[in-house]
């Protein structure tokens, strides 16, 4: 069988490190590709010589040309300009929106049967750029949101409760913003949930700092996060070359499900080899379900800004 093909768009921190994370995984060959010359020449070698020293021997290509990345199974846009402090995801709406439909033109001309999973923010409005330009169908586009914000608030779950992250399953759904859910219901802790755990007040400033989580970054560094990010990225990258059937919180275009009709939101999906092959529909309650519906508000919104 040949080797599969990830293609990573985007050679900034997020796109370095995805490609760095999925080298060490050794289950596919790996293309870093850039507009700047010689940024991912430099990233994809420095990847590849750590291979000796690491145990891998995944190739590692850095490139500008579009013709390298041809035939990819999955190809990660992480391209776009990042936030810098003070700056919302929303602000970067329409430099990202150019950027991402010609990235998306070019990635399909060379990969017309791959999946794609979109980094770039805003991100539900940049799943929307991609599904339209690639034209292809609703399971091949997805994005990663979900996992990385739910990981913030499981850690923020788990140093609160004195616990072990590894025993807190929670689950945040939404748009990836302000407006997110980070459900109190489904989080536990070892079974127990964090609603019994953990007084009322702690549960809702954990809310609060997960919906916080990626500007909190931003005001530390100057910069957007990467080590999070990309742990998430490669997560789904794992589910779906190695067809994991994995249950993962992520952007999908809803038809029906929740309510919600052509729309991105994040909802928790099944990921395989297939892409998004089926959207999970919870029983939420009353509140949970209004606090969603608020979410994809806001994302409806930056869809008509992208369409007018
Ligand atoms: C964050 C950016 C990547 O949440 O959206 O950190």
């Amino acid at each position: 069988m040949a080797k599969s093909k990830v293609t990573v768009v985007g050679a900034g921190n997020v796109g370095g490190t995805t490609a760095q994370r999925l080298a060490e995984r050794n289950y596919s060959d790996v293309v870093l590709v850039d507009i700047v010359e010689g940024l991912p020449q430099g990233k994809a070698l420095d990847i590849l010589e750590s291979g000796p020293v690491l145990g891998f021997d995944a190739v590692v290509t850095g490139t500008n040309d579009y013709a390298d990345t041809a035939g990819s199974d999955i190809v990660v846009i992480t391209s776009g300009s990042p936030r810098k402090p003070g700056m919302s995801r929303d602000d970067l709406l329409k430099t990202n929106q150019d950027i991402v439909s010609s990235v998306t033109e070019q990635v399909v001309e060379h990969s017309p049967e791959s999946i794609i999973v979109v980094v770039a923010n805003p991100l539900d409005a940049m799943c929307h750029v991609t599904l339209e330009t690639s034209g292809f169908p609703r399971e091949r586009v997805v994005g990663m949101a979900g996992i990385l914000d739910t990981a913030r608030y499981r850690t923020f779950i788990a140093e609160e409760a004195g616990a072990s992250v590894r025993d807190v399953f929670a689950l945040v759904l939404g748009g990836h913003g302000d407006t997110m859910v980070p459900l109190p219901s489904m989080a536990t802790v070892g079974g127990v949930s964090i609603t019994e755990l953990l007084p009322e007040d702690r549960v809702e400033e954990i809310v609060q700092r997960t919906r916080q989580g990626g500007a909190e970054i931003v005001d530390h560094m100057g910069t957007s996060a990467f080590y999070a990010p990309s742990a998430a990225v490669v997560e789904m990258v794992d589910a779906i070359l190695l067809d994991q059937k994995r249950i993962l919180p992520c952007a999908a275009y809803l038809q029906g499900e929740y309510g919600l009709n052509d729309l991105f939101v994040g909802v928790p999906v099944k990921l395989g080899a297939a892409g998004v092959e089926e959207v999970i529909e919870l029983d939420l309650t009353e509140p949970e379900m209004h606090d969603l519906n608020n979410s994809a508000d806001s994302v409806r919104e930056l869809v008509e800004v992208l369409n007018g």
